[in-house]
Formats: C-alpha cells, structure tokens, sequence
C-alpha cells in the first residue's frame, strides 16, 4: 500500500461525488495519509507576526486552543496578542471541520470536535521526556483524555513562511506493530479505571482499549531497538500543504518543522465507513475480548 494518498483540491470545502468520497474514506482508514500538497492556510497581514517560538509558553509542547469554549492556553501571549492566537486557531478549526465534512461526507454526523494546536516551536531539538518525545515513531494515544474507542483523525497544515517543509517518518502498519508489543502488554488492573477518574488523572474512564493503546504507545517510544531498526519511511511535507492522517492507526514521527497548526477530531468507530478497519476492532481480534 503507498503511504501518500495525494488529492489535488486547493479549497477547503471541494465538491466531490460520492464514489470519489468513498474512495478517500477509504484510503484514509485502510491508513494512508492524504497530503493536499495545494491546500494552503494564509494567515491574515495582523497574524504574521504570530509566526514566532517566542508565542510558547515554553512548558507546553504546542498552544493549545478549545473550539467549542475558544479559550487559549499555553502560551506566553497576553491581551490583543492572545486574542489574535485565538482568531487564527478558530479560523484553522473551521477550516478543518469544512474539509472533513467535504471529503469524508459520511463522518458529518458522527464527528466531535478535539482541541486544535499551534506548534511555533522547531521539532527538532525541542527537549521532552521519552514517553513525549514526538520525533519518536508512535501511534498515538493521551494518557489523561481516554478515547475509549474513538478514532483520533487529525488535520494538519504547514505554514512555515520560508519554505520549510515538515519532515515525518512513517511507520510499518499497525497489523505488523500490534502483535509485536500486545505479548509484552499486561492487562489493566482491576479497579484502576475507575481510581484513575476518581483521582482526577483521567478525564473519563480509562478503557481496555486505552489502556492497550496508551502501552502501545509508550512501549514503541521506549524502544530502542525498535527505534533504529523498524522500516521507516520519510515523508516530506511541504510548506503550504494540508494532510490529514489516523495517527491512532498510522505510526508516525515528526523530524523536523516549525510553524504548524492541526485540528484533532472523535470519531466512533459505527460512524466509519468500514469499522473493521479501526485498532479497536483490530486489538480486539487479536486479543479475543471485548475492550470498551
Ligand atoms: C505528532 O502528532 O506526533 C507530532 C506531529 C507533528 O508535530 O508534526
Ligand atoms: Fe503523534
């Protein structure tokens, strides 16, 4: 299978047929990337100076905004200047939510909103634990907000205004990685779900699949052999471009890039196309029992 699914469209909101959609969606869930090398986000002439690592709040790996409350955190920007983040944010999300709904027609009633982010900052060289260290290959998972199942679809555009395109690596298929690391995986603990909430390090309950998920995740990182000698391939993702990818399906690390913003959304795994084709259903074979 290639890796890049390349579509041509430059506007957010192109209209497609639905045998065209259905041929994205599927691409998309079988866990190729869809690059739209055309597909450029401009900033407006007062958001330029936006473009600065100096915008970090220098803790926090990117700035994070909420589309449904528009509140913005970590970031070192304060007044008109945070409010300026903010507008640029919310025009991204919109942006995102019309290309999603374009392109993927079938996920419109399913979908719910996650945060968006803004990363200023250079990835490569940007100090971090292990278990958060991006410019390791990964699947990802959130150790505080459980999915429980949902996919993790996210949107992601370059706005480097040098020309700087995002270097990725990406990883073999989530069919080869699985059944390497489930043997090394212990089951979740009895009650730990449910002490995890009560002692608020969870938002929800953390599921089965979470919990596989989350030490897919950390294992893979925390990996060094796994790191060096896994097939990896470069994808080089050029400034101006827009992809969208399933990073809770497609291993995935960043090398390089600076200035990027992304728009995470929820999907249930029934608002799929072909449910079979999503980790939970893929764990739960290979394991023989329900996680959710
Ligand atoms: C990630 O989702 O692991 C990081 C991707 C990026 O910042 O380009
Ligand atoms: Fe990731």
């Amino acid at each position: 299978m290639e890796i890049l699914k390349t579509l041509e469209f430059a506007t957010w909101n192109p209209s497609i047929q639905n045998d065209e959609a259905a041929d994205y969606t599927h691409a998309l869930e079988s866990g190729q990337l869809a690059l739209l090398p055309h597909l450029s986000f401009e900033l407006q002439e007062d958001e330029r100076h936006l473009l600065s690592p100096a915008w970090s709040d220098g803790k926090a790996k990117n700035i994070s905004y909420d589309p449904q409350t528009k509140v913005v955190k970590h970031t070192s920007a304060t007044g008109a200047d945070q409010q300026a983040i903010g507008r640029m944010m919310g025009r991204y999300a919109d942006c995102a939510h019309q290309l999603v709904e374009s392109l993927f027609p079938a996920y419109t009633k399913g979908l719910r909103w996650g945060r968006t982010s803004y990363r200023p900052v250079e990835a490569d060289g940007r100090s971090s634990s292990v278990r958060k260290d991006d410019r390791l290959l990964h699947v990802d998972s959130f150790a505080a907000s459980p999915v429980q199942g949902q996919r993790i679809l996210r949107i992601f555009s370059n706005i480097n205004p040098h020309g700087k395109p995002r270097e990725w690596s990406i990883g073999e298929p989530f069919d080869n990685l699985a059944p390497r690391f489930l043997p090394k995986i212990a089951k979740p603990l009895p009650g730990s779900s449910w002490l995890l909430k009560t002692l608020g390090i969870t938002k929800g309950e953390r599921t089965a699949y979470d919990h596989y998920m989350l030490q897919l995740h950390d294992l893979e990182k925390l990996d060094s052999q796994f790191q060096k000698t896994s097939p990896q391939t470069a994808v080089s993702l050029p400034s101006g471009s827009t992809w969208i990818v399933y990073t809770d399906l497609v291993p995935h690390a960043v090398k390089s890039g600076q200035y990027c913003l992304e728009q995470t959304f929820y999907l249930p795994v029934e608002s799929m196309q072909e449910p079979k084709l999503s980790p939970l259903n893929k764990l739960e074979s290979l394991l023989a029992t329900k996680l959710t």
